[in-house]
């Protein structure tokens, strides 16, 4: 998968199947907040996706839409990274990480 971060850079990873896009972009050192560790409680894991991407995920929860109603730069593409798992088929994927999700 790819990660597109604020300062224009394109990070390409491998991830194995399962993991959340969350734990992913950590893993590759892009430090995104992410203070409720996943539970659905804050909106600083807030990514988003190019928008041929976004149907291939599972729709967003009740209570992610909810919490993503709290995110900064919000988009119509917007996902919360701890809820978006890279299962098969999602190979190629590109995530773009707004600043506001990262720590500074
Ligand atoms: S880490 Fe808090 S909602 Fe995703």
């Amino acid at each position: 998968m790819v990660f597109l971060l604020p300062d224009g850079r394109r990070l390409e990873v491998e991830v194995a199947e399962g993991v959340r896009v969350l734990d992913a972009a950590r893993a590759a050192g892009i430090p995104i907040e992410g203070a409720c560790g996943g539970a659905l409680a804050c909106a600083t894991c807030h990514v988003m996706l190019p928008e041929a991407w976004y149907a291939r995920f599972p729709p967003p929860s009740p209570e992610e839409e909810e919490m993503l109603e709290l995110a900064p730069e919000l988009s119509p593409t917007s996902r919360l990274g701890c809820q978006l798992r890279l299962e098969a088929g999602l190979e190629g994927v590109t995530i773009q990480v707004p600043a506001s999700s990262l720590l500074a």
